[in-house]
């Protein structure tokens, strides 16, 4: 398969009043399209910050980024944003939804931000999604009326929106008991299946037995990147 994603020399400092981080220190990889990939390491081994970077919320220090065959290195606020609702989507532990909104509406959101009208197609669209999440009963539900599974599927569907290639998830079962979690998983299975790209961190082993691949971080840099078997 193809890389739909690869970064090369990938360097990421944070400068906190006089102390520099070095959160990445040269992280050379490529993603394949279709790939399922979770990556792995000790807390503040730069997991997330390599997530941010890749998900274009964030730009390296030093190094490349090649997505969809652009060079996004080096793209200003706006560009940025516009590649991210082209190419990407995304799920946090934390679910990240707006708890004054319904489910529906809070799968619209990624419309709303692209300044376009939602017509009564999207509007469709959105109640789709959030039936194939299996949410069908639940459309006029506000977050703090569903359980962290479902408040996840949420998420899950607001990310599918734009009908990402990559869908980057972070820790996306780190809030949900073990049965939830399973679900969860089934369902970004399901769409690895249907073809899309999942970069997903995890802290839990047998949440990254059911990835494709597996990347581990230490101190900022690739220790081992794994494709397992299946
Ligand atoms: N915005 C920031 N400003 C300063 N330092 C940061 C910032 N974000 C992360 N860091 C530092 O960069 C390093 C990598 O952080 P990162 O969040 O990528 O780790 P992680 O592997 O995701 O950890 P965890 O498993 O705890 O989520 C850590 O030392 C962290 O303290
Ligand atoms: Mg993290």
């Amino acid at each position: 398969m193809p890389e739909i994603a690869s970064v090369v020399g990938l360097v990421k400092h944070y400068y906190l009043e006089s102390v520099v981080v070095e959160a990445l220190r040269g992280v050379s990889v490529g993603f394949e399209e279709g790939d399922f990939v979770a990556l792995m390491g000790p807390s503040g081994s730069g997991k997330s910050t390599l997530l941010n970077l890749l998900g274009c919320l964030d730009r390296p220090t030093r190094g490349q980024y090649v997505l969809a065959g652009h060079d996004v290195s080096d793209l200003d606020d706006d560009e940025l944003s516009e590649v991210r609702s082209r190419y990407l989507g995304f799920i946090f532990q934390s679910y990240n939804l707006l708890p004054q909104y319904t489910v529906v509406e809070n799968i619209e959101i990624p419309l709303l931000y692209q300044g376009q009208p939602l017509t009564d197609e999207k509007r469709r669209r959105c109640r789709q999604l959030a039936e194939m999440v299996g949410l069908a009963n639940r459309l006029d539900h506000r977050p703090m009326q569903l359980s962290g599974g479902q408040q996840q599927r949420v998420a899950i569907a607001r990310a599918l929106v734009n009908d990402p290639h990559i869908i980057l998830a972070d820790e996306p079962t780190g809030n949900l008991d073990s049965k939830t979690s399973d679900e969860i998983m089934q369902l970004l299975k399901d769409l690895n299946a249907a073809g899309k790209t999942i970069i997903m961190v995890t802290h839990e082993n047998d949440i990254a037995a059911r990835a494709k691949r597996v990347i581990r971080l230490r101190d900022g840099l690739i220790e081992s990147d794994q494709r397992l078997p299946g």
